[in-house]
């Protein structure tokens, strides 16, 4: 029997990512296999998708950190043929085969119960970007931000930001969301940002160490001078939440802001999070911390995702792209 999925292979030393007819056989050597109903395209996956072998060390390779489907086969008491059930992060997607497919083998200890509140497709529409952001979101609040405080999220059009400026606006933060895209910014206001900065104007080539401060706390999806600059700019005992390097891995600041403004630095690993803790978080992203997001998702087919990959990589995509597996 055979399955369709996107297929990155290496010829040669360049890429090329198409959809392809696998063997189910060669695939289905793990605990449980998963009919994929939906999944979601994330940075880590296009990275995957054009060969960043820090993601995927080998090829041929299917792309897809994100899934949620139906349990097809199990080998785990845990779950029974027809559960509905999600998949995110560890290794999925990266030097596993990934959700960008009509299925997935995987450990029973990846696999989650979908929570009774979710469909199938909002549980992917949240999935990593959305558990990114509640991971930075708790880090925050239990570092001391609070209700009415104003938390910048930067890269906030993209999939972890719009998320971000949801959550964090429908918790009662006041939200300033930092974007590349002028275009957006009624985008933006309508999904809850109090105000909308640029990057352009955001960028300060100041060589002075702390400039005054602007914002209680941060999350930041883009590193680099961006990171340096919210750094130099949050008030005392702010937390800076940082999980992405969009932007650029490079961090250039100095001891200041930690030893005279007591700011903290928090990191985000969504892949390698404790299951305990993830459930916990899935819980929340279900019950309380429960947004409409039909205003940042957009659904699309597979064969729609070499294009969506080239978008996002351009830095051009906005919301959530959802992935339909029919
Ligand atoms: N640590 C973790 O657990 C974890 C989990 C999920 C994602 N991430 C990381 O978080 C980052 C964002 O992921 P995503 O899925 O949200 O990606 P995305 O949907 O592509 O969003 C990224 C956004 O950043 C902005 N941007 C893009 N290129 C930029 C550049 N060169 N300089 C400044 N801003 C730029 C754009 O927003 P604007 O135009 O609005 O500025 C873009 O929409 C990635 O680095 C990803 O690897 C980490």
């Amino acid at each position: 029997m055979t399955y369709k999925a996107l297929h990155v292979e290496e010829i040669d030393g360049k890429f090329t990512k198409k959809m392809k007819q696998l063997s189910l056989e060669k695939l289905d050597t793990n605990d449980v296999l998963i009919r994929v109903k939906y999944s979601a395209l994330n940075f880590k996956d296009a990275l995957s998708a054009t060969g960043n072998k820090g993601i995927t060390r080998e090829f041929p390779h299917t792309p897809g950190i994100d899934a949620s489907g139906v349990v097809e086969r199990s080998s785990s008491e845990r779950f029974q043929i027809g559960d509905e059930v999600i998949v995110t992060s560890f290794d999925l997607g990266m030097n596993t085969n990934g959700a960008f497919s009509e299925y997935i083998s995987v450990p029973k200890e990846w696999v989650i119960p979908l929570p009774k509140t979710l469909t199938l497709k909002e549980a992917v529409s949240i999935g990593t970007a959305g558990l990114t952001s509640a991971i930075g979101t708790f880090k925050l609040m239990s570092n001391g931000q609070k209700e009415g405080d104003n938390i910048l999220v930067t890269g906030s059009t993209g999939a972890v930001g719009s998320f971000s400026v949801k959550l964090l606006s429908h918790l009662g933060f006041k939200v300033t969301a930092l974007s590349s895209k002028a275009d957006k910014k009624e985008f933006l206001t309508s999904i809850g940002a109090n105000e909308v900065v640029l990057k352009d104007e955001f960028e300060t080539h100041a060589k002075r160490p702390l400039l005054k401060p602007k914002y209680d706390g941060a999350l930041d999806v883009v590193g680099g001078e961006i990171l340096e600059n919210i750094l130099k700019q949050v008030s005392p005992e702010g937390s800076v939440a940082i999980c992405g390097l969009v932007g650029s891995p490079q961090l250039n600041t100095t001891v200041f802001p930690f030893i005279l403004r007591g700011v903290n630095l928090l990191g985000i690993n969504s892949a390698e999070m404790d299951s305990e803790h993830r459930v916990t978080l899935w819980n929340m992203l279900a019950n309380e911390w429960k947004i409409d997001l039909s205003n940042i998702v957009h659904e699309h087919s597979l064969e729609e995702l070499p294009k969506l990959i080239d978008e996002m990589l351009a830095g051009n995509s906005t919301g959530r792209a959802v992935i339909k597996i029919d």
